[in-house]
């Protein structure tokens, strides 16, 4: 049997929302000034990909302890905690995984996130991080129960080197019309993101960009973080982004783009000749920690404030104790007023070989990326 990897109840703290209770004005900051305005929800630690990067099949093999169902919040328990959220000031929900679109029904979830208006009556951004394997399927019911727009993940368009990345033979074709499916939808704008590994599939950056160029989808590239302790990073494979935007321009001569806002992780990059824009997303070369407004719902209702977190704060039992909104929105105010997290600054750029005396970081399927 696999040792559990990831914190279970027993090292996550249950808040504290006695005494005097913190009404959400939604301007809640931390101790860096930092606004909560993003909620990132997992709603399944289950995925049917076993990238190399984030779920090694020889971690998360068969003997694996997934969460038992009872142990995931109810739709009505996500929905409940995300507009005490909002009420803080989240504006942007975005459902991740695992892959999310193995979640039952998740377009009741949809339904009822989409009702939910921020604090002066505007709709929130409703997105959601896919490996596009149930897009086909799913896209037209996604955006009619209100998701906003979606992401989708494709390493490579080279379908042998896809498939030796996802590690469970899943096509790129399935994946393109995943994607195509979208567009059809209206779920723009479409971003795809790709994970660089210097070595495995630092020859693909040049064909994706050429495939994605001059259609709506916003490529990205991400530079594979060390994040969670199963995937054996290592520095010698982050190919980092100004590599990237050079072997692209390279081909394609390109323009910085102004960002869209200052939370934002991705820089953007135009192309010269107007055949739209790519991102890149520098986690380990150039930290963005400064403005990151960004809260993490694990799928059993944990609440981490960082990717790297070791441990988060168990607001599922708040809810299931019984807790009033009023409560829990003060345990979620209490929780964020003492946020210090800024791992990506503090690591830097060059040195960050995890150190076994460490405790251990959660898993990104466990908490979504
Ligand atoms: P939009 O631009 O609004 O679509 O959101 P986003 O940039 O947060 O997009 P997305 O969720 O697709 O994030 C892209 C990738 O950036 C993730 O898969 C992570 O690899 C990385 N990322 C996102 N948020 C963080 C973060 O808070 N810290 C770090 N280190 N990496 C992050
Ligand atoms: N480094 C960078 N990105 C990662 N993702 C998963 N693991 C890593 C990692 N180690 C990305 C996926 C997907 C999103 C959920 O996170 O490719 O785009
Ligand atoms: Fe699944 Fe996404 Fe992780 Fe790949 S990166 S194993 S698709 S959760
Ligand atoms: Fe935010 Fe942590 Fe990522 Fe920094 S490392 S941007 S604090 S999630």
């Amino acid at each position: 049997m696999s040792r559990r990897i990831i914190p279970v109840a027993d090292v996550s703290a249950i808040p504290d929302y006695s005494g005097p209770a913190h009404a959400p004005r939604g301007e809640l900051t931390d101790t860096l000034a930092r606004p909560l305005r993003d909620l990132r929800i997992s709603v399944t630690d289950r995925c049917n990909f076993r990238c190399v990067y984030c779920m090694p099949r020889a971690v998360f093999d068969k003997d694996y302890p997934f969460l038992p169902h009872g142990a995931l919040l109810t739709f009505e328990e996500i929905e409940r905690l995300a507009r005490v959220f909002v009420d803080h000031g989240v504006e942007k929900i975005r459902l991740t995984g695992g892959e999310p679109l193995l979640r039952k029904n998740l377009e009741f979830l949809i339904e009822r996130l989409a009702a939910l208006k921020t604090a002066d009556g505007r709709p929130l951004d409703i997105t959601l991080t896919t490996n596009g394997s149930l897009l086909a399927r799913k896209a037209r019911s996604l955006k009619d129960a209100g998701l906003t727009r979606v992401t989708v993940s494709l390493d490579a368009l080279d379908d042998s080197l896809f498939r030796h990345m996802n590690d469970a033979d899943f096509a790129v074709a399935d994946v393109l019309k995943g994607i195509e499916a979208a567009h059809d939808a209206g779920l723009a704008p479409i971003k795809v993101n790709m994970v660089v590994k210097r070595g495995t599939n630092d020859t693909e950056i040049v064909p994706m960009a050429r495939h994605f160029k001059g259609t709506d989808a916003v490529l990205r590239f991400i530079e594979y973080m060390d994040v969670g302790t199963s995937n054996g990073w290592n520095m010698t494979e982050v190919l980092p982004s100004a590599d990237v935007v050079a072997r692209i321009a390279a081909h394609f001569p390109l323009v910085p783009l102004e960002a869209h806002s200052a939370a934002e992780t991705a820089q953007r990059w135009g192309y010269a000749d107007g055949g739209g824009e790519i991102g890149v997303i520098s986690s380990v070369t150039r930290a963005f920690c400064g403005s990151c407004t960004r809260a993490r719902l694990s799928t059993e209702g944990k609440l981490y404030l960082c990717l790297f977190a070791s441990s988060g704060h168990d607001l599922r039992a708040v809810v299931r104790n019984g807790a009033s909104d009023a409560e829990i929105a003060t345990a979620i105010a209490r929780i964020w007023h003492t946020r210090t997290d800024r791992y990506s600054q503090l690591r830097g750029s060059a040195s960050a070989t995890p150190d076994a005396s460490e405790p251990r970081r959660v898993e990104m399927s466990y908490i979504g990326g």
